[in-house]
C-alpha cells in the first residue's frame, strides 16, 4: 500500500521540513496546531506536539505540556482549548464559552469541555527516553486530578468509563458513529452565530451545518449550566461512552501508574481503575455477532452501531483479547469492503469504513486518514504482534505525508492532502515515525 520506500536523502528532507513546521507554528510558550485555522493551544494536539519536539528541543516540549495545564480546572478537568495567544477569528471564541459562570474555571480563558487524555502517555514516552524525574514530579498532580475526574465525575455508572457530553471530547467531531445520537439533539432557540472554520478550508471538507449546528446548541446548554458536571451528566442530550476515549484513558492509566512508581508515589487508586475497565470495557462495548466494538449512546441505552476505524483502538489500549484482535485485523482491517486498501483505497486507514453509506472521503472524521490515529494504530497493531500490518501502515503514512505535505488529513483514495496546511502534529508525527525502527 502507499508506495516505495522512502529513501534515507527523502528522510532527512522531511526532518527538515517537520522541524521547521513546528518552529513556525511555534508561539514562544505553545503551538498552533495550524497557523489561522486553529490559533490557541489545544489539548491532544499538544501532547503529541511535545512529542515530536522532543526530538530537537527537550526543554521546549516540556514548555509546551506546562502551557497546557495552566488551563487546568479546579476540580481537575484539562480542557481542549487554552486560549493562550490573545483573540484571534477562530470560532467559538474564548468569550463564547463564558467559563467564567463555572466556580472550577480557572482565571485562563479556557473552553468548557476536554478532550483525549493522551497526555500520561507522552509524558511517560519523555521520562523514559530523557529521564525527567523532576518534570514527573511536577506534573504528577495535575495528571491524576484529570484521571480522578474523568473516572468519577464523568463516570455515570459502574464500569468507570468516562461519559463525553459533546463530539469535540471526542476529538473524532463529526465522525458518522456520532450520527444518530446528535440526530436526537434538537437545536431550539440555538444562538445566532457565524462558522471560522470554512474561512480557512472548503467548507466540503469541514463537517456539515447539520452538525455545527448541534455543537454550538450543546455549549450553550452547558454554559447556561454553568458546566456544572451533575447538571451536565444529568442533562445533556448528548451523551455517550466512546471505545476511542476510553482506549486512550486505560493507556494513559496504565502509564500514569508507570510515572508514579517510577518516582515511588503509590499507584493503588489508578490501579483500581485499570481493574474496573479492564474488566468492563467488552462488556460494554463488544459486539460478538460483528465482531466489533461499538460506542454506547448513554443516553438511548443501546449501542452505536457504525463501523469506523475507532474499533480499532482496543488494540493501543491493550484492551482486547488475542480472539478479539484476530477477528478486528481478519474481518474488518484486512477486508477490502471495509478498511483495507484495494480498488477503491490506496491508503490505510480511513477512519470511517469504506462499506458505511456515511462515509465521505474528504470531510474531516467521515473518512480521511489521520496521521495522528495511523500512529495510534501503529502502536496497537505492534502491541498485539501484527508487524507486518503496522510495517505497512507505517510506510504508507510516511509516503502520504512525502507526497501531500504535512496536512491536517488526506483523502485515502488518492492521497491528495486535505484540510488545514502545515498542521503541527502531522510534523510532530512524522518526526516520531523517522525515529521508529523498520518499514518503509
Ligand atoms: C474545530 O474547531 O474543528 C475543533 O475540532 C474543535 O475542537
Amino acid at each position: 500500500m502507499g508506495g516505495p520506500a522512502l529513501t534515507p536523502e527523502a528522510q532527512a528532507d522531511l526532518v527538515r521540513r517537520a522541524q521547521a513546521v513546528l518552529r513556525a507554528n511555534d508561539r514562544g510558550t505553545f503551538t498552533q496546531p495550524a497557523p489561522g485555522q486553529y490559533p490557541h493551544q489545544w489539548n491532544w494536539d499538544s501532547a503529541l506536539i511535545a512529542l515530536g519536539l522532543a526530538h530537537f528541543d527537550l526543554e521546549r516540549a516540556l514548555l509546551e505540556i506546562r502551557s497546557l495545564l495552566q488551563g487546568q480546572w479546579r476540580d481537575g478537568m484539562v480542557p481542549h482549548i487554552v486560549y493562550h495567544g490573545g483573540p484571534s477569528g477562530y470560532f467559538p471564541n474564548a468569550e463564547f464559552w463564558q467559563t467564567e459562570r463555572s466556580p472550577a474555571a480557572p482565571a485562563l480563558p479556557t473552553s468548557g469541555l476536554t478532550q483525549p487524555p493522551i497526555l500520561a502517555t507522552i509524558v511517560r514516552q519523555l521520562h523514559e527516553r530523557h529521564s525527567v524525574p523532576g518534570f514527573v514530579r511536577e506534573v504528577l498532580p495535575a495528571l491524576l486530578a484529570w484521571h480522578r475526574w474523568l473516572h468519577t465525575t464523568r463516570a455515570a455508572d459502574e464500569t468507570r468509563l468516562p461519559c463525553l457530553v459533546h463530539p469535540w471530547e471526542s476529538g473524532t467531531d463529526d465522525s458518522p458513529r456520532w450520527r444518530r445520537a446528535l440526530d436526537r439533539v434538537q437545536p431550539a432557540d440555538l444562538p445566532a452565530y457565524l462558522r471560522g472554520d470554512t474561512a480557512h478550508v472548503a467548507g466540503a471538507e469541514r463537517p456539515h451545518d447539520h452538525d455545527y449546528d448541534r455543537f454550538v446548541y450543546l455549549i450553550d446548554q452547558f454554559r447556561r449550566r454553568a458546566y456544572g458536571p451533575p447538571a451536565m451528566l444529568a442533562q445533556s442530550p448528548f451523551l455517550v461512552q466512546d471505545v476511542l476515549f476510553s482506549s486512550i484513558l486505560h493507556r494513559a492509566d496504565e502509564d500514569l501508574s508507570a510515572l508514579m512508581r517510577a518516582v515511588a508515589v503509590p499507584a493503588e487508586e489508578v490501579e483500581t481503575w485499570l481493574a474496573t475497565v479492564r474488566e468492563q470495557f467488552s462488556r460494554r462495548f463488544w459486539d460478538e455477532t460483528a465482531g466489533l466494538f461499538f460506542d454506547y449512546d448513554v443516553r438511548a441505552g443501546q449501542a452505536l452501531r457504525v463501523t469506523t476505524a475507532m474499533t480499532f483502538a482496543p488494540l493501543y489500549g491493550g484492551l482486547c483479547s488475542s480472539r478479539q484482535a484476530h477477528r478486528l485485523i481478519d474481518e474488518h482491517w484486512s477486508n477490502p469492503a471495509e478498511f483495507a486498501p484495494g480498488a477503491a483505497l490506496r491508503y490505510a486507514v480511513t477512519t470511517t469504513s469504506h462499506g458505511e453509506a456515511a462515509w465521505e472521503p474528504r470531510r474531516y472524521w467521515r473518512g480521511p486518514v489521520w496521521i495522528n490515529y495511523n500512529w495510534l494504530m501503529l502502536e496497537g497493531l505492534r502491541r498485539y504482534g501484527f508487524e507486518r500490518q503496522a510495517d505497512e501502515l507505517r510506510a504508507s503514512s510516511l509516503a502520504l505525508i512525502a507526497r501531500a505535505g504535512f496536512r491536517e488529513y488526506y483523502d485515502p483514495r488518492d492521497g491528495a492532502g486535505c484540510g488545514a496546511h502545515d498542521f503541527a502534529w502531522s510534523a510532530a508525527l512524522a518526526l516520531e515515525l523517522l525515529s521508529a525502527p523498520s518499514g518503509g
